[in-house]
């Protein structure tokens, strides 16, 4: 897979040489389309595309078909390459609807939020939701090139970067100092290309060493045993909760349990708790119980009827996986943050 960095003109130069005389096929997100103009101005009239509703809600095989209609319409074949140009969820179906047409074509990833940016376009992990489970239903094919623009981040909305945000916050800590020490000094107004050049290094290196998430990939989870259920229950009281807001949560409160654990210095909690909290409180205005949270993460499928798994942090800069703790403890930490009232 190649990456490319820079203005969305230089981008698009670079992209108009890379696909040579190939049709030019694009699946945008709504909210993408301001940047619809770039691309037409790039190609002129050989320009074919389809804009798909944003929101998770619409990450569904109603969805996949359009796209698939669309390849069908427009008749294309192995040859073609489909360009891509939203955040984590139009990438996530259009790599999947490209993966899976006539057994799959090359698709081209223009990452547009700053998540997309620092996760889901590193990895190769595509999919939909189905049935209320979510990307129940997926493949691994990695995208041919990934076009990376911090451009695109002047649109997109306070909150939604700061879910991106928490995504950095937890590669920093499983294996980067450096960005930890420059997120934790830098206030606002951050460097949009040096976070997701370093967030890419990261996570394509953990990728590499176990690309089908048996082992050292589950570092990625960090954060996100306790994010997910936070995330859940919220979607079921129709209070939905933005996914790098719960893992931020989620972060503090697995570091609190490595420290209870004794596998974390409380010094090093109580900086991860105070950085993120500076960073993020504004963002955290949710209640929820403990019970809820608890039985939520009773029925992840990683874990054990007695015990829950968990990738946590040694120091800030390494974090270790397969950690499994008793229900009855994970309670009982859990207390610090959750109460029943
Ligand atoms: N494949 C993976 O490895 C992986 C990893 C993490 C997350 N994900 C998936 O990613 C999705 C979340 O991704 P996301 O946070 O990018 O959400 P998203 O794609 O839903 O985008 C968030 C919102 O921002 C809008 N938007 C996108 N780009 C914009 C821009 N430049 N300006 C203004 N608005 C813009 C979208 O329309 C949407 O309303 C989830 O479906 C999640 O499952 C996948």
């Amino acid at each position: 897979m190649e990456t490319y960095f820079g203005t969305i003109k230089e981008l698009l130069e670079q992209l108009k040489s890379y696909l040579g005389s190939n049709k030019t096929i694009l699946v945008l997100d709504e909210n993408t389309d301001c940047y619809l103009k770039d691309f037409q101005d790039a190609f002129g009239g050989d320009f074919t595309f389809l804009k798909l509703k944003s929101g998770e809600e619409n990450k569904n095989l109603n969805s996949i078909s359009k796209i698939w209609d669309f390849l069908n319409t427009n008749n294309i074949n192995r040859n073609d390459t489909l360009l891509i140009l939203g955040g984590g969820m139009v990438g996530d179906i259009a790599s999947f609807a490209a993966a899976t047409y006539k057994r799959g074509i090359d698709f081209i990833l223009f990452p547009t939020t700053l998540l997309s940016m620092v996760d889901s376009s590193i990895g190769g992990k595509t999919g939909f939701n189905f049935n209320h489970l979510k990307n129940n239903i997926g493949t691994f094919n990695t995208p041919k090139a990934v076009f990376y623009s911090s451009e695109f981040l002047k649109t997109l909305p306070e909150n939604e970067i700061y879910s991106g945000l928490a995504e950095v916050y937890k590669h920093s800590i499983i294996e980067d100092k450096e960005t930890w020490n420059y997120l934790k000094n830098t206030a606002s107004g951050f460097n949009y290309e040096y976070l997701t050049k370093s967030s890419f290094l990261l996570k394509s290196k953990i990728v590499a060493e176990d690309p089908l998430e048996k082992s050292s990939r589950k570092k990625l989870n960090f954060g996100h045993t306790v994010g997910h259920a936070i995330e859940s229950y919220l979607l079921t009281k129709k209070t939905p909760v933005l996914h790098g807001i719960a893992i931020a949560k989620g972060i503090i409160i697995e570091s609190y349990i490595a420290y209870k654990q004794k596998l974390l210095s409380e010094k090093d909690f109580k900086t991860i708790e105070t950085e993120i909290n500076i960073k993020f409180k504004k963002f955290f205005n949710f209640k929820i119980k403990l019970i809820d949270v608890l039985n939520l993460m009773k029925f992840d499928k990683k874990n054990t009827s007695n015990t829950i798994n968990f990738s946590l942090p040694t120091t800030i800069g390494n974090v270790i996986v397969n950690q499994e703790i008793s229900q009855e403890k994970v309670a009982d930490y859990l207390k610090r943050y959750f109460s029943n009232d």
